[in-house]
């Protein structure tokens, strides 16, 4: 298993740029499943979690290719309704097929996803979206069962904003005879690309960007080729990177209307920021204030930055509150962060971050994708070596961070075991 040696107080400068989203690619690509011939994704980047998602649409016979960060997918025809365990324990993203299989062939047969690293979480809203697009669901031997002859349009409530069970419903809806609305739709960017995606096919979509959308149905989809939107984690991972430094920090090819709810919270930290149409650069301060975080569904602050965002607070003068209000148990990474002397405390689900006036290096060990690149953050900025070790997490959602971050000034190194 690979790992990352980190030499420790470095301080980084100049400029980074940001690959394709992860999280807008992942139901991109399974919402080509919907139209026979070839669809084209641009802008996308090498990662574990691409490749996975690549593995299950050619299992579900498609073609895919992959060159020079362009995707092509060919779904002429689709040989099998089967998401199956393999693959879906893997990545809980292969639920992304249920929707569009469902709407294609009448069929999908999906593995339950367990829990994972970050918490329980459970799939009934994608579930209950299905259902009340006129599907039947059972759940046997491990497997969602979901049929349906023709799936009938209809008003989907959902009791709680969830970016997957969105995603699914619309990929669902679109093939569907009459007009479906969802209400209390996330509204995260990933959403959107999903929905001018769809649209660009064929499907009848509003209200992009509002938490109600109307579906009018289509009989049929078309293939078509987009741009995918940079990977506003990626992104707010790098702008907290240079928020840790003493110089500033360029970021490129990013969205800053993205990231609104992180550049407040960079602020109050004290650091200047200037930002232009597609970059911003951050200026960090020379003492960092504490500043407590709330995780919220877009356009509040996300959880998948809550991470980064605690190792920049573990050096703040002064003491912060992190609340995770998306994934309550999303702190796995605080007892590695206290092994580099962070003085984190979890209250509940609330950690309690005292500012320190270093971290030291140590070993420590990956437990999911954000939590990784935290611990990277961390590893930068500390007092001598940093080992993390079960690195193929990162590989997950970073595209060779490692080399992205040295160009920087920072010295990480791979080892591969
Ligand atoms: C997406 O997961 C992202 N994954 C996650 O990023 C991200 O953390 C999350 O959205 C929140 O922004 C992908 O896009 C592939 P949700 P998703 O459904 O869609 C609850 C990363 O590191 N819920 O918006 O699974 C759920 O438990 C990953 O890149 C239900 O109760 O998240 C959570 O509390 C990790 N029932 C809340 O809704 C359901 O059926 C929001 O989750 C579905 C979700």
């Amino acid at each position: 298993m690979d790992r990352f040696i980190i030499e420790g107080n470095r301080d980084l400068a100049g400029t980074i740029s940001v690959s394709g989203a992860k999280n807008a690619i992942l139901p991109a690509m399974a919402a080509c499943l919907l139209a026979p011939g070839k669809s084209v994704l641009r802008n996308v980047p090498n990662l574990i979690d691409l490749k996975t998602m690549a593995h299950l649409l050619r299992f579900l016979g498609a073609h895919v290719d992959f060159n020079s960060g362009e995707l092509s997918i060919a779904a002429a025809t689709i040989t099998s309704n089967e998401a199956p365990y393999e693959l879906v324990s893997k990545m809980r993203a292969s639920i992304y097929v249920l929707g569009p299989l469902l709407a294609r062939q009448g069929e999908a047969l999906v593995s339950f996803p367990g829990g994972c690293a970050i918490g329980t979480r459970p799939v009934d809203l994608h579930l209950k979206a299905m259902e009340a697009l006129g599907a039947r669901i059972s759940v046997e031997h491990g497997y969602i069962h979901a049929i349906a002859e023709k799936l009938i349009g209809a008003d989907i409530h959902f009791e709680k904003s969830s970016v997957g069970a969105t995603i699914n419903a619309l990929m669902a809806a679109v093939l569907a005879s009459g007009t479906t609305r969802i209400i209390n739709a996330a509204r995260e960017p990933e959403v959107d690309t999903t929905i001018e995606l769809l649209n660009k096919m064929g499907a009848r979509i509003s209200g992009l960007g509002t938490t109600s959308l109307t579906i009018e149905g289509v009989e049929k989809l078309v293939p078509a080729a987009m741009d995918m939107i940079p990977d506003r984690i990626e992104a707010g991972t790098f702008l907290v990177a240079g928020a840790l430094s003493t110089q500033p920090v360029t970021v490129e090819n990013c969205v800053p209307g993205h990231l609104d709810s992180l550049l407040e919270k960079l602020r109050a930290a004290g650091c200047e920021l200037d930002i232009r149409d597609t970059g911003i650069t951050v200026n960090p301060p020379q003492k960092i204030k504490p500043v407590d975080v709330l995780t919220l569904p877009y356009p509040g602050f996300p959880t998948d930055l809550q991470a980064q965002f605690t190792v920049l607070m573990t050096l703040a003068d002064g003491v912060s509150f992190i609340e995770d209000t998306i994934f309550p148990d999303r702190f796995m990474y605080v007892a590695e962060l206290n092994r580099l002397q962070a003085d984190i405390r979890m209250e509940r689900n609330v950690a309690r971050v005292r500012g320190v006036a270093s971290l030291s290096g140590a070993e420590v060990m990956a437990s999911d994708l954000r939590a990784s690149a935290a611990l990277v953050l961390a590893g930068i900025v500390a007092q001598g070596q940093t080992t993390i070790s079960r690195i193929y997490h990162i590989d997950r959602g970073y595209d060779h961070i490692e080399e992205k971050l040295n160009r920087l000034g920072a010295r990480i190194k791979r080892e591969t075991a």
